[in-house]
């Protein structure tokens, strides 16, 4: 029997559980590896995604779903087996980037929208065969000197929007990623922007959403936490940090969105999981509130694996560690003395 969209959401905010984005482009990708002096080819992205994917106990116990890019949904792991196969073999999700990227706006100068729509129901159906039964689209908001405006905020509400509807109409979970950047050039704004913008920003999706007749029972949210800008140098404590993060789902989220997944935006990986921790301390939460993190999930896992054969178990571990760690938060439970302990 195929499975609801709300059964597939559902299981994608599982308790103890999130999402790994493991979706970077081929362009970014490249930069990661840049950073471990490792060539990027099929190759090696192949290696680098098998070596996070058969991660057993790190992917069976906390990651719920996997967003791939379009070249990995495609690849095949060293014995031959795809690795689709292999995240499912771990009782997780597949899933697939379908946006194209943030391209600049006409007439709006320092802001984008995101490109994509054109042949993606087409696209949709391809990667359902595939084996996706969710997918991700990100849009960007900057925050600047009278950015954003609210003629960039409507176009990438609305392209968010059209992309959710397409999903839906195809048996795949939207994953709704409006980002508020935090590491954008110049990001002097305070905290108190951020959650101006953020809360801005997702009453222009829910706004959208509606208006698309997306049901909101069967996809997830993957926003910004409301952080100050990495140039503002506001040190915001990390329970306000969760509280203002909170505040402005309660003003914008309706409670019947099933889950919230973050995106981690250039946070260090252990204050992705305090904040997270934290903000699952918090009373009244009628969502599932949990990760859907790419750089704070395998910044540790690179770098211990650095791309050598002997080195996978030690990817692993690292990879393991954030995992566990992460699942923790996604119930409250992380502490500081926890990330200490090695695994
Ligand atoms: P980060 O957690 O590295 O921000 O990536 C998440 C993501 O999917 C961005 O689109």
């Amino acid at each position: 029997m195929t499975d609801s969209l709300q059964d597939i959401a559902r299981r994608l905010v599982a308790p103890g559980k999130g999402i790994l984005a493991a979706d970077e482009s081929s362009s970014t990708i490249k930069k990661r590896f840049d950073g471990i002096a490792l060539d990027s080819t099929a190759d090696s992205r192949r290696d680098y995604r098998e070596m996070l994917f058969s991660a057993d106990t790190a992917m069976r116990e906390h990651i719920s779903g996997v967003i791939l890019f379009d070249e990995t949904i495609r690849q095949s792991a060293r014995d031959g087996r795809s690795l689709v196969s292999l995240i499912e073999a771990n009782g997780s999700i597949p899933g697939i980037k379908v946006d194209m990227g943030a391209k600049p706006l006409a007439f709006y100068p320092g802001e984008t929208v995101t490109e994509g729509l054109d042949g993606l129901r087409e696209r949709l159906v391809e990667y359902y065969k595939l084996g996706a039964r969710f997918a991700k689209w990100r849009g960007v908001i900057t925050i600047g000197a009278n950015l954003p405006t609210p003629g960039a905020l409507s176009a990438n509400a609305h392209a968010l929007a059209r992309y959710a509807a397409l999903c839906q109409e195809n048996g795949i979970v939207p994953i709704v990623e409006p980002e508020v950047l935090m590491d954008n050039p110049n990001a002097t704004h305070t905290i108190e922007t951020c959650q101006k913008v953020t809360e801005a920003t997702l009453e222009a999706v829910f706004d959208e959403l509606e208006k698309a007749r997306v049901d909101l029972t069967g996809m997830i949210l993957k926003p910004n936490m409301v952080v100050p800008g990495k140039d503002s140098g506001q040190n915001a404590a990390p329970s306000e940090v969760a509280e203002r993060t909170v505040a402005a789902f309660h003003a914008t989220v309706p409670t019947s969105v099933p889950g919230i997944a973050f995106l981690s935006g250039g946070q260090s990986d252990v204050l992705a999981t305090e904040h997270l921790s934290l903000i699952n301390q918090l009373p009244n939460r009628p969502w599932k509130i949990t990760f859907s993190y790419g750089r704070a999930l395998q910044a540790a896992a690179l770098k211990a694996w650095g791309g050598k054969p002997e080195n996978v178990a030690a990817g692993q571990d690292a990879f393991l560690h954030r995992a566990r760690m992460n699942g923790l938060a996604a119930l409250g439970e992380w502490t500081a003395e926890l990330e200490r302990q090695a695994d």
